[in-house]
Protein backbone atom coordinates (compact mmCIF):
# COMPACT_ATOMS: atom_id res chain seq x y z
CA UNK A 1 0.00 0.00 0.00
CA UNK A 2 1.36 3.88 -1.22
CA UNK A 3 0.97 5.77 1.78
CA UNK A 4 2.37 9.68 2.63
CA UNK A 5 1.83 12.34 -0.11
CA UNK A 6 3.73 11.10 -3.20
CA UNK A 7 0.59 9.76 -5.16
CA UNK A 8 -1.41 13.28 -4.59
CA UNK A 9 -1.62 15.96 -7.17
CA UNK A 10 -1.40 19.59 -6.23
CA UNK A 11 -4.78 20.15 -6.96
CA UNK A 12 -6.01 18.49 -3.01
CA UNK A 13 -6.04 21.13 -0.11
CA UNK A 14 -2.63 21.43 1.73
CA UNK A 15 -1.37 19.49 3.90
CA UNK A 16 -3.75 16.30 2.73
CA UNK A 17 -2.18 12.74 2.66
CA UNK A 18 -2.78 9.06 2.19
CA UNK A 19 -2.41 7.92 5.91
CA UNK A 20 -1.27 4.40 6.98
CA UNK A 21 -4.81 2.79 5.89
CA UNK A 22 -4.35 4.05 2.24
CA UNK A 23 -7.38 6.45 2.95
CA UNK A 24 -7.21 10.15 2.16
CA UNK A 25 -6.51 12.63 4.72
CA UNK A 26 -7.35 16.02 4.62
CA UNK A 27 -6.99 18.61 7.31
CA UNK A 28 -5.96 15.86 9.09
CA UNK A 29 -9.06 14.20 9.70
CA UNK A 30 -9.86 10.71 7.66
CA UNK A 31 -12.17 11.37 4.97
CA UNK A 32 -13.94 7.91 5.18
CA UNK A 33 -14.31 9.06 8.98
CA UNK A 34 -15.95 12.35 7.89
CA UNK A 35 -18.35 10.55 5.87
CA UNK A 36 -19.20 7.89 7.94
CA UNK A 37 -19.72 11.03 11.03
CA UNK A 38 -21.10 13.86 8.77
CA UNK A 39 -22.76 11.71 5.65
CA UNK A 40 -22.39 12.29 2.19
CA UNK A 41 -22.47 14.06 -0.28
CA UNK A 42 -20.57 16.74 2.15
CA UNK A 43 -17.71 19.89 1.69
CA UNK A 44 -14.60 18.88 3.58
CA UNK A 45 -12.58 22.24 3.75
CA UNK A 46 -9.14 22.68 5.06
CA UNK A 47 -8.89 25.65 7.10
CA UNK A 48 -5.22 25.63 7.26
CA UNK A 49 -5.24 25.82 3.44
CA UNK A 50 -7.42 28.70 3.18
CA UNK A 51 -5.54 30.80 5.61
CA UNK A 52 -2.33 30.17 3.76
CA UNK A 53 -4.11 31.03 0.38
CA UNK A 54 -4.95 34.46 2.22
CA UNK A 55 -2.02 35.08 3.46
CA UNK A 56 0.41 33.58 0.41
CA UNK A 57 -1.68 37.09 -1.45
CA UNK A 58 -1.22 39.08 1.67
CA UNK A 59 2.62 38.12 1.57
CA UNK A 60 2.73 39.20 -1.97
CA UNK A 61 1.34 42.28 -1.56
CA UNK A 62 3.73 43.32 0.54
CA UNK A 63 6.54 42.02 -1.09
CA UNK A 64 5.42 43.90 -4.19
CA UNK A 65 6.49 46.48 -1.63
CA UNK A 66 3.32 49.00 -3.08
CA UNK A 67 1.74 49.90 0.55
CA UNK A 68 -1.89 50.83 0.07
CA UNK A 69 -2.64 47.04 -1.42
CA UNK A 70 -5.65 45.33 -1.03
CA UNK A 71 -7.01 41.90 -1.39
CA UNK A 72 -10.65 41.83 -1.44
CA UNK A 73 -12.20 38.36 -1.58
CA UNK A 74 -14.79 37.44 -4.29
CA UNK A 75 -17.57 36.01 -1.94
CA UNK A 76 -19.59 34.33 -4.70
CA UNK A 77 -16.88 31.67 -5.08
CA UNK A 78 -17.57 30.29 -1.29
CA UNK A 79 -20.32 32.41 0.14
CA UNK A 80 -20.37 30.92 3.45
CA UNK A 81 -20.39 32.71 6.40
CA UNK A 82 -17.48 30.47 8.16
CA UNK A 83 -15.45 31.18 5.09
CA UNK A 84 -15.85 35.48 5.10
CA UNK A 85 -15.07 35.34 8.85
CA UNK A 86 -11.71 33.27 8.04
CA UNK A 87 -10.42 35.88 5.28
CA UNK A 88 -12.12 38.65 7.69
CA UNK A 89 -9.92 37.34 10.14
CA UNK A 90 -6.90 37.07 7.51
CA UNK A 91 -7.59 41.21 6.92
CA UNK A 92 -9.02 40.55 3.44
CA UNK A 93 -11.89 42.75 2.28
CA UNK A 94 -15.02 41.77 0.32
CA UNK A 95 -15.94 41.77 -2.85
CA UNK A 96 -20.35 41.24 -2.64
CA UNK A 97 -22.49 41.47 -6.05
CA UNK A 98 -25.88 41.59 -4.57
CA UNK A 99 -27.60 42.68 -1.59
CA UNK A 100 -27.49 39.00 -0.14
CA UNK A 101 -23.88 39.08 -0.74
CA UNK A 102 -23.33 42.27 1.31
CA UNK A 103 -25.64 41.12 4.07
CA UNK A 104 -23.39 37.86 4.54
CA UNK A 105 -20.03 40.03 4.22
CA UNK A 106 -21.42 42.42 7.33
CA UNK A 107 -22.32 39.45 9.23
CA UNK A 108 -19.23 38.26 9.08
CA UNK A 109 -17.58 40.99 10.56
CA UNK A 110 -16.29 42.75 7.52
CA UNK A 111 -16.03 46.52 8.69
CA UNK A 112 -17.90 47.95 5.80
CA UNK A 113 -15.55 50.39 4.50
CA UNK A 114 -13.77 47.11 3.69
CA UNK A 115 -16.87 45.99 1.43
CA UNK A 116 -16.33 46.64 -2.51
CA UNK A 117 -20.76 46.38 -4.09
CA UNK A 118 -21.01 45.13 -7.44
CA UNK A 119 -23.87 44.71 -9.91
CA UNK A 120 -25.28 44.88 -13.32
CA UNK A 121 -28.05 45.22 -12.60
CA UNK A 122 -28.48 46.55 -8.57
CA UNK A 123 -31.88 46.91 -7.16
CA UNK A 124 -32.97 50.41 -5.51
CA UNK A 125 -32.73 48.06 -2.24
CA UNK A 126 -29.31 47.14 -2.36
CA UNK A 127 -28.27 50.73 -4.03
CA UNK A 128 -30.18 51.81 -0.11
CA UNK A 129 -28.28 49.73 1.74
CA UNK A 130 -24.59 50.14 0.28
CA UNK A 131 -25.42 53.53 0.87
CA UNK A 132 -26.83 53.21 4.44
CA UNK A 133 -23.41 51.26 5.37
CA UNK A 134 -21.16 53.67 3.39
CA UNK A 135 -19.51 50.57 2.09
CA UNK A 136 -16.28 51.12 0.61
CA UNK A 137 -16.89 51.30 -2.81
CA UNK A 138 -20.28 50.88 -5.22
CA UNK A 139 -18.84 49.83 -8.68
CA UNK A 140 -20.89 51.78 -10.89
CA UNK A 141 -22.01 49.76 -14.13
CA UNK A 142 -24.31 51.61 -16.11
CA UNK A 143 -25.54 55.00 -16.68
CA UNK A 144 -29.27 54.58 -15.32
CA UNK A 145 -27.43 53.42 -12.08
CA UNK A 146 -25.57 56.76 -12.37
CA UNK A 147 -29.47 58.84 -12.02
CA UNK A 148 -30.84 56.16 -9.39
CA UNK A 149 -27.56 56.58 -7.02
CA UNK A 150 -27.78 60.26 -7.43
CA UNK A 151 -31.26 60.23 -7.02
CA UNK A 152 -30.97 58.50 -3.93
CA UNK A 153 -28.16 60.77 -2.25
CA UNK A 154 -30.25 63.63 -3.20
CA UNK A 155 -32.95 62.03 -1.22
CA UNK A 156 -31.25 61.46 1.93
CA UNK A 157 -30.46 57.70 1.47
CA UNK A 158 -26.28 58.38 2.52
CA UNK A 159 -26.17 58.29 6.55
CA UNK A 160 -23.02 61.34 5.75
CA UNK A 161 -23.45 62.89 3.25
CA UNK A 162 -20.46 65.13 3.44
CA UNK A 163 -18.09 62.47 3.71
CA UNK A 164 -20.10 61.22 0.13
CA UNK A 165 -20.26 57.57 -1.03
CA UNK A 166 -17.27 56.26 -2.88
CA UNK A 167 -17.78 54.80 -6.10
CA UNK A 168 -15.58 53.12 -8.76
CA UNK A 169 -16.73 53.42 -12.62
CA UNK A 170 -16.36 49.43 -14.47
CA UNK A 171 -14.96 49.35 -17.40
CA UNK A 172 -14.97 47.00 -20.13
CA UNK A 173 -11.91 47.24 -21.77
CA UNK A 174 -12.12 44.51 -24.83
CA UNK A 175 -9.12 42.64 -23.26
CA UNK A 176 -10.20 38.82 -22.63
CA UNK A 177 -8.41 36.06 -21.87
CA UNK A 178 -8.28 32.54 -22.66
CA UNK A 179 -11.43 30.71 -20.95
CA UNK A 180 -14.86 29.56 -21.52
CA UNK A 181 -17.01 31.88 -22.56
CA UNK A 182 -19.56 31.95 -20.04
CA UNK A 183 -17.05 33.01 -17.38
CA UNK A 184 -15.61 35.69 -19.87
CA UNK A 185 -16.31 39.57 -18.77
CA UNK A 186 -13.70 41.77 -20.45
CA UNK A 187 -14.97 41.59 -24.03
CA UNK A 188 -16.08 44.71 -25.68
CA UNK A 189 -19.44 42.91 -26.33
CA UNK A 190 -20.33 41.99 -22.54
CA UNK A 191 -23.29 42.52 -20.04
CA UNK A 192 -20.91 44.55 -17.61
CA UNK A 193 -19.51 48.11 -17.32
CA UNK A 194 -18.93 50.52 -19.37
CA UNK A 195 -17.27 50.46 -22.88
CA UNK A 196 -14.10 52.59 -23.49
CA UNK A 197 -16.37 55.42 -25.25
CA UNK A 198 -18.47 55.58 -22.23
CA UNK A 199 -16.48 55.04 -19.52
CA UNK A 200 -15.20 58.69 -20.56
CA UNK A 201 -18.48 60.42 -20.29
CA UNK A 202 -19.40 57.96 -16.99
CA UNK A 203 -16.33 59.57 -15.23
CA UNK A 204 -17.50 63.35 -16.19
CA UNK A 205 -21.04 62.72 -15.15
CA UNK A 206 -20.41 61.10 -12.21
CA UNK A 207 -17.70 64.02 -10.97
CA UNK A 208 -20.91 66.32 -11.55
CA UNK A 209 -22.86 64.67 -8.65
CA UNK A 210 -22.88 65.83 -5.47
CA UNK A 211 -22.42 63.38 -2.29
CA UNK A 212 -20.82 60.73 -4.81
CA UNK A 213 -16.78 60.72 -4.60
CA UNK A 214 -15.48 59.35 -7.58
CA UNK A 215 -12.48 56.94 -6.72
CA UNK A 216 -11.24 55.25 -8.99
CA UNK A 217 -11.57 52.42 -12.13
CA UNK A 218 -12.80 48.98 -12.14
CA UNK A 219 -12.48 45.70 -13.73
CA UNK A 220 -13.01 42.29 -14.42
CA UNK A 221 -12.05 40.36 -17.31
CA UNK A 222 -12.48 36.76 -16.57
CA UNK A 223 -12.18 34.02 -14.57
CA UNK A 224 -9.88 31.02 -14.56
CA UNK A 225 -7.27 32.61 -16.34
CA UNK A 226 -3.88 30.95 -17.01
CA UNK A 227 -2.27 33.29 -18.17
CA UNK A 228 -0.89 36.47 -17.34
CA UNK A 229 -0.58 38.49 -20.32
CA UNK A 230 -4.32 39.19 -20.39
CA UNK A 231 -4.30 41.41 -17.07
CA UNK A 232 -1.13 43.56 -18.39
CA UNK A 233 -3.38 44.28 -20.86
CA UNK A 234 -6.30 44.88 -18.86
CA UNK A 235 -3.97 47.45 -16.30
CA UNK A 236 -2.72 49.54 -19.46
CA UNK A 237 -6.44 49.84 -21.26
CA UNK A 238 -7.61 51.21 -17.79
CA UNK A 239 -4.60 53.45 -17.51
CA UNK A 240 -5.78 55.23 -20.91
CA UNK A 241 -8.52 56.78 -19.35
CA UNK A 242 -6.78 58.87 -16.75
CA UNK A 243 -4.66 59.12 -13.83
CA UNK A 244 -6.96 58.26 -10.52
CA UNK A 245 -6.33 56.92 -6.91
CA UNK A 246 -7.83 53.85 -6.84
CA UNK A 247 -8.04 51.04 -9.37
CA UNK A 248 -9.78 47.87 -8.67
CA UNK A 249 -8.42 45.55 -11.25
CA UNK A 250 -10.55 42.55 -10.64
CA UNK A 251 -10.37 38.87 -9.91
CA UNK A 252 -9.72 35.54 -12.12
CA UNK A 253 -6.42 34.04 -11.52
CA UNK A 254 -7.10 30.15 -12.46
CA UNK A 255 -6.37 27.30 -10.29
CA UNK A 256 -5.16 23.78 -11.00
CA UNK A 257 -8.43 21.06 -11.23
CA UNK A 258 -5.93 18.22 -12.46
CA UNK A 259 -3.11 16.73 -12.59
CA UNK A 260 -2.55 17.02 -16.22
CA UNK A 261 -4.07 20.20 -16.50
CA UNK A 262 -1.68 23.45 -17.51
CA UNK A 263 -0.57 25.05 -14.03
CA UNK A 264 -1.53 28.07 -13.35
CA UNK A 265 1.11 31.48 -12.10
CA UNK A 266 1.77 31.25 -8.65
CA UNK A 267 -0.20 33.79 -6.52
CA UNK A 268 3.00 35.39 -6.08
CA UNK A 269 3.81 35.90 -9.91
CA UNK A 270 0.11 37.29 -10.67
CA UNK A 271 0.42 40.19 -7.84
CA UNK A 272 3.95 41.06 -8.81
CA UNK A 273 2.74 41.13 -12.64
CA UNK A 274 -0.56 43.17 -11.22
CA UNK A 275 1.60 45.69 -9.39
CA UNK A 276 3.47 46.31 -11.68
CA UNK A 277 1.76 46.85 -14.65
CA UNK A 278 -0.27 49.22 -12.75
CA UNK A 279 3.16 51.14 -12.11
CA UNK A 280 4.56 50.14 -15.64
CA UNK A 281 1.17 52.57 -16.83
CA UNK A 282 1.51 55.23 -14.13
CA UNK A 283 -0.35 54.29 -10.80
CA UNK A 284 0.63 56.71 -8.58
CA UNK A 285 2.98 55.18 -5.47
CA UNK A 286 0.10 56.15 -3.39
CA UNK A 287 -2.72 55.12 -5.02
CA UNK A 288 -4.83 51.93 -3.62
CA UNK A 289 -4.63 48.99 -5.54
CA UNK A 290 -7.01 46.34 -5.07
CA UNK A 291 -7.71 43.06 -6.29
CA UNK A 292 -10.45 40.48 -5.78
CA UNK A 293 -9.78 36.89 -5.87
CA UNK A 294 -12.16 34.40 -6.02
CA UNK A 295 -11.01 30.76 -6.95
CA UNK A 296 -7.83 31.04 -6.12
CA UNK A 297 -8.32 31.40 -2.48
CA UNK A 298 -10.63 28.78 -2.27
CA UNK A 299 -11.34 26.65 -5.28
CA UNK A 300 -8.17 23.95 -3.73
CA UNK A 301 -9.21 24.46 -0.17
CA UNK A 302 -12.19 22.15 -0.85
CA UNK A 303 -12.74 18.61 -1.91
CA UNK A 304 -16.34 16.78 -2.10
CA UNK A 305 -17.33 13.29 -1.03
CA UNK A 306 -19.70 11.30 -2.13
CA UNK A 307 -20.78 7.66 -1.99
CA UNK A 308 -21.26 5.00 -4.97
CA UNK A 309 -25.02 4.12 -4.86
CA UNK A 310 -25.04 1.90 -7.79
CA UNK A 311 -22.73 0.37 -10.50
CA UNK A 312 -24.06 -0.70 -13.98
CA UNK A 313 -22.50 -1.37 -17.39
CA UNK A 314 -23.65 -0.93 -20.87
CA UNK A 315 -21.66 0.92 -23.26
CA UNK A 316 -20.13 2.02 -20.11
CA UNK A 317 -19.84 1.55 -16.76
CA UNK A 318 -21.62 3.96 -15.05
CA UNK A 319 -20.87 4.27 -11.27
CA UNK A 320 -23.49 6.70 -9.81
CA UNK A 321 -23.16 8.81 -6.62
CA UNK A 322 -25.36 10.34 -3.72
CA UNK A 323 -24.89 14.26 -5.40
CA UNK A 324 -23.97 15.48 -8.77
CA UNK A 325 -25.16 18.66 -10.47
CA UNK A 326 -27.41 20.05 -7.37
CA UNK A 327 -23.34 20.35 -5.23
CA UNK A 328 -21.32 20.68 -8.57
CA UNK A 329 -22.87 22.48 -11.46
CA UNK A 330 -19.63 23.90 -12.88
CA UNK A 331 -18.87 20.05 -14.80
CA UNK A 332 -22.62 20.77 -16.71
CA UNK A 333 -22.33 24.30 -17.34
CA UNK A 334 -18.43 25.15 -18.71
CA UNK A 335 -17.76 21.61 -19.26
CA UNK A 336 -15.06 21.85 -16.51
CA UNK A 337 -13.01 18.65 -15.43
CA UNK A 338 -12.42 17.30 -12.20
CA UNK A 339 -10.21 14.51 -10.90
CA UNK A 340 -12.16 11.76 -9.06
CA UNK A 341 -10.63 8.73 -6.95
CA UNK A 342 -12.12 6.12 -4.42
CA UNK A 343 -11.25 7.47 -1.03
CA UNK A 344 -9.27 4.57 0.14
CA UNK A 345 -8.52 3.03 -3.01
CA UNK A 346 -6.26 5.65 -4.88
CA UNK A 347 -4.44 4.51 -7.77
CA UNK A 348 -6.92 1.80 -10.03
CA UNK A 349 -7.76 1.49 -13.88
CA UNK A 350 -11.43 0.85 -13.81
CA UNK A 351 -12.48 3.35 -17.01
CA UNK A 352 -16.19 4.68 -16.26
CA UNK A 353 -18.32 7.71 -15.87
CA UNK A 354 -19.20 8.97 -12.90
CA UNK A 355 -22.81 9.98 -12.61
CA UNK A 356 -24.60 11.92 -9.85
CA UNK A 357 -28.14 11.25 -8.78
CA UNK A 358 -30.42 13.31 -10.83
CA UNK A 359 -33.32 12.84 -13.21
CA UNK A 360 -31.03 14.07 -16.63
CA UNK A 361 -28.35 12.85 -18.50
CA UNK A 362 -26.67 15.71 -17.97
CA UNK A 363 -25.72 14.98 -14.73
CA UNK A 364 -22.24 13.66 -15.38
CA UNK A 365 -19.80 14.47 -13.05
CA UNK A 366 -16.55 13.30 -14.94
CA UNK A 367 -16.73 11.40 -18.24
CA UNK A 368 -13.83 10.12 -18.10
CA UNK A 369 -13.22 8.86 -14.62
CA UNK A 370 -10.39 6.00 -13.75
CA UNK A 371 -10.80 4.22 -10.28
CA UNK A 372 -9.78 1.29 -8.68
CA UNK A 373 -13.11 -1.12 -9.16
CA UNK A 374 -16.32 1.10 -7.49
CA UNK A 375 -18.60 -0.45 -5.71
CA UNK A 376 -21.74 0.45 -3.91
CA UNK A 377 -21.04 1.81 -0.93
CA UNK A 378 -17.70 3.44 -1.94
CA UNK A 379 -16.35 6.65 -0.70
CA UNK A 380 -15.51 8.71 -3.83
CA UNK A 381 -13.50 12.17 -3.40
CA UNK A 382 -13.26 15.19 -5.65
CA UNK A 383 -10.73 17.52 -5.29
CA UNK A 384 -10.66 21.20 -5.92
CA UNK A 385 -14.42 21.85 -5.25
CA UNK A 386 -14.18 24.59 -2.74
CA UNK A 387 -14.79 27.65 -5.35
CA UNK A 388 -18.34 27.81 -7.03
CA UNK A 389 -19.52 24.48 -5.86
CA UNK A 390 -21.64 25.29 -2.58
CA UNK A 391 -22.25 28.71 -4.27
CA UNK A 392 -24.20 27.28 -7.18
CA UNK A 393 -25.78 24.62 -4.95
CA UNK A 394 -29.65 23.95 -5.72
CA UNK A 395 -32.15 22.29 -4.92
CA UNK A 396 -32.62 19.84 -8.17
CA UNK A 397 -35.09 17.01 -7.63
CA UNK A 398 -35.48 17.76 -4.27
CA UNK A 399 -32.30 16.79 -2.91
CA UNK A 400 -30.97 19.22 0.51
CA UNK A 401 -27.86 20.76 -0.06
CA UNK A 402 -24.51 19.47 1.73
CA UNK A 403 -23.11 20.07 4.28
CA UNK A 404 -19.30 22.36 5.29
CA UNK A 405 -17.47 20.83 7.36
CA UNK A 406 -14.06 22.65 8.65
CA UNK A 407 -11.34 20.34 9.15
CA UNK A 408 -8.04 21.43 10.95
CA UNK A 409 -5.07 19.61 12.84
CA UNK A 410 -7.55 16.19 12.37
CA UNK A 411 -10.24 17.90 14.17
CA UNK A 412 -13.42 18.28 12.42
CA UNK A 413 -16.73 21.04 12.86
CA UNK A 414 -19.76 21.36 10.71
CA UNK A 415 -19.82 25.37 9.94
CA UNK A 416 -22.58 25.00 7.45
CA UNK A 417 -25.40 21.69 8.32
CA UNK A 418 -26.47 19.43 6.00
CA UNK A 419 -30.23 20.95 4.53
CA UNK A 420 -33.71 18.77 5.69
CA UNK A 421 -36.35 17.63 3.90
CA UNK A 422 -38.86 20.39 6.13
CA UNK A 423 -36.20 22.93 5.20
CA UNK A 424 -37.57 22.16 1.64
CA UNK A 425 -41.09 23.25 2.46
CA UNK A 426 -40.13 25.52 5.06
CA UNK A 427 -41.11 28.99 2.95
CA UNK A 428 -43.94 27.46 1.87
CA UNK A 429 -47.37 29.66 2.46
CA UNK A 430 -50.11 27.83 3.20
N1 LIG B 1 -14.58 40.25 -9.29
C1 LIG B 1 -15.66 40.29 -10.09
C2 LIG B 1 -16.28 41.58 -10.39
C3 LIG B 1 -16.19 39.10 -10.60
O1 LIG B 1 -17.26 39.15 -11.39
C4 LIG B 1 -15.60 37.86 -10.27
C5 LIG B 1 -16.16 36.61 -10.78
C6 LIG B 1 -14.48 37.87 -9.43
C7 LIG B 1 -13.99 39.09 -8.96
C8 LIG B 1 -13.78 36.61 -8.99
O2 LIG B 1 -13.29 35.87 -10.03
P1 LIG B 1 -12.33 34.62 -9.73
O3 LIG B 1 -11.07 35.16 -9.07
O4 LIG B 1 -13.05 33.69 -8.85
O5 LIG B 1 -12.09 34.07 -11.08
N2 LIG B 1 -19.36 30.39 -11.62
C9 LIG B 1 -18.15 30.48 -12.43
C10 LIG B 1 -17.33 31.68 -12.09
C11 LIG B 1 -18.03 33.00 -12.32
C12 LIG B 1 -17.20 34.16 -11.89
C13 LIG B 1 -17.94 35.43 -11.94
N3 LIG B 1 -17.22 36.56 -11.47
C14 LIG B 1 -17.33 29.20 -12.25
O6 LIG B 1 -17.75 28.32 -11.51
O7 LIG B 1 -16.30 29.05 -12.88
Amino acid sequence: MVTGTSLLSAVFPLGSRLNELGRLEVGGCDTIELAREFGTPVYVVAEDDLRARAQAFVQAGRESAHSDFHVVFASKAFPCSAVLALFASEGLWCDAASGGELHLALQAGFRPERIVLHGNAKSEAELRMALRHRVGAVVIDNFDEIERLAQLVADGALADRSAGQPVLVRVTPDVSGDTHEKISTGQANSKFGFGMAEAREAIARLQAVDGLSLQGLHAHIGSQLLGLDPFRREVAELARLGDFPVWDLGGGLGVQYTEDQDVPPSIGEYVATIVSAARENGMRADARLLIEPGRALCANAGITLYTVESVKQNVSRWVAVDGGMSDNMRPMLYGARYEAHVADRFGGETECVLAGKHCESGDVILSEATLADPRPGDVIVTPATGAYGYAMANNYNGVPRAPVVFCRDGEARVVVRRERYEDLTARDVS
